[in-house]
């Protein structure tokens, strides 16, 4: 699709769909598969589903059209972006930029626990009903020196090389063979968990809501989780939106891809939380839920060994996905600002990432001691951008975008010009500009005191 308003050595979205699948993409990744039945079953199940829901619509949409709106208006990375607002905003975009380089280092360690997991379902080292003793091998895996250094290397190499082919023919491309199968392997394995005798209990779990067990803590767990969810916050939505044509419906992409995101974490909780229901699992069990449990659980089903394959590809192609948004985003900067070549540019930062996602990888073991604010390496790169970059950001995306680039100018460019429908425009706008801010606001001095505290 030519466009003569883009630059093309930037390259472009060869589809909608494609473009659809590269955002869904994205924001489907290990937050859905892992930390949401992993939080639904510490928040106290449905209720935090159900203040999960309300977020979402209050906030979810509503800065993905944001992102997307600004990303294409001005059609370039984050720090370009803001800066074509005004001069003085572009440190919000280079707050993005860092946000998404401290998420991937990390990112990346777990993408590589993934992999190694994947092998084990192939050599048969999950074979293993007791959750105990599985656990104990994932302590001493990822708190070991050598091997998960090794598969986030191998992770790393994979993002680079989809992002060194660029935006058609590199992420639109993967995310187009992975996302339908992604889908497809999901729905099988939900349809296994919900058939298990016994399963009813976790589907109640996650499904019905006790109101009693809404908590202010609840709540600022799903806000922070709607936006690692939907990849909001940072300017990842900002760039992809920046390689959109002209002419693609904003309103409605932006509705599509939330409620994707949403439908696969949900899925995912009701592959995960009936399963551990009907073997009589802790649903406290965090992460561990889906590194032992879901694998106890499996081995000790006819075919169960293909089932946890299929789980792992499933989770592998979700945290690709996902992980090509974040390294494109720092790519996309520094590809646009300082024209290095992006062979180059990918090279550099994914050696960079490599070396610090490393670091954090030791934290988890050799390196205990070393602690920033408090933290080790791997919890402070995922604490400072999940709970501190992330909802800043976001907070100030609404500014910008309510109040300086002003909401008239963002529903043009969402609605072409008018061309498109958006019936919303109205609600948006409150919500753009008092609504979510204050929301946000809230949750994100909450997470800052949970920090230094
Ligand atoms: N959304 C992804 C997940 O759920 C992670 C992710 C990708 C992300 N890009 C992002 C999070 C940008 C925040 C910002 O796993």
């Amino acid at each position: 699709m030519a466009n003569l308003n883009q630059n093309h050595e930037r390259g472009q979205w060869g589809s909608k769909l494609g473009f659809i699948l590269a955002a869904s993409g994205s924001a489907v990744g290990l937050g859905n598969l892992v930390k949401f039945p992993a939080m639904a079953g510490l928040n106290g199940g449905g209720a935090f589903v159900l203040v999960y829901f309300i977020i979402l619509f209050l906030v979810g949409f509503t800065l993905m059209l944001a992102e997307i709106a600004l990303g294409r208006y001005t059609g370039l990375n984050p720090i370009g972006a803001y800066r074509k607002i005004s001069k003085k905003w572009s440190w919000v975009g280079g707050l993005g930029v860092l946000a998404g380089f401290m998420i991937l280092s990390y990112y990346s360690v777990i993408g590589g626990w993934v992999i190694k997991y994947l092998v084990k379902s192939v050599t048969g080292g999950l074979n293993v009903s007791d959750p105990g003793m599985l656990g104990d091998a994932f302590g001493a895996f990822i708190t070991s020196p050598g091997e998960p250094i090794f598969y986030h290397g191998i992770f790393m190499l994979i993002t680079m090389i989809i992002v060194i082919k660029g935006i058609g023919g590199g992420i639109e491309k993967s995310t187009k063979l992975m996302m339908p199968a992604l889908f497809v392997m999901i729905f099988l394995i939900a349809v296994r968990a919900m058939t298990l005798p016994g399963a009813s209990a976790g589907i109640r779990y996650l499904l019905v809501p006790d109101f009693a067990k809404i908590t202010p803590g609840v709540i600022l767990a799903a806000l922070g989780q709607v936006f690692f969810s939907l990849s909001l916050g940072m300017g990842a939505m900002i760039t992809y939106g920046s390689y959109l044509d002209k002419k693609t419906n904003i309103p409605q992409s932006s509705t599509i891809i939330p409620l994707i995101d949403t439908g696969v974490a949900l899925l995912a909780g009701l592959a995960v939380l009936p399963a551990v229901f009907a073997y009589n699992l802790d649903p406290n069990a965090g992460i561990g839920i889906i590194f032992n449990s879901f694998p106890a659980i499996f081995s000790q089903l006819p075919m169960g060994g293909l089932f946890s394959l299929i789980f792992f590809v499933l989770v592998l192609f979700a945290a690709v996905s996902s992980s090509i948004s974040l390294l494109e985003v720092c790519v996309s900067y520094v590809v646009d600002e300082w024209k290095v070549k992006r062979l180059v540019a990918t090279s550099v930062i994914g050696v960079a990432l490599f070396l610090i996602g490393s670091a954090a990888s030791l934290s988890l073991g050799a390196w205990s001691d070393f602690k920033i604010l408090g933290l080790g390496i791997f919890d402070f790169l995922d604490y400072g951008s999940a709970n501190v970059l992330l909802p800043l950001g976001g907070l100030l995306l609404c500014i910008v975008v309510g109040w300086f680039w002003g909401t008239d100018n963002a529903i043009k460019e969402a609605t072409n010009n008018g061309e498109v429908e958006f019936k919303l425009a109205g609600a948006w706008i409150v919500l753009v500009k008092y609504i979510g801010p204050v929301a946000i606001a809230a949750v994100f001095i909450q997470k800052i005191m949970e920090l230094l505290g």
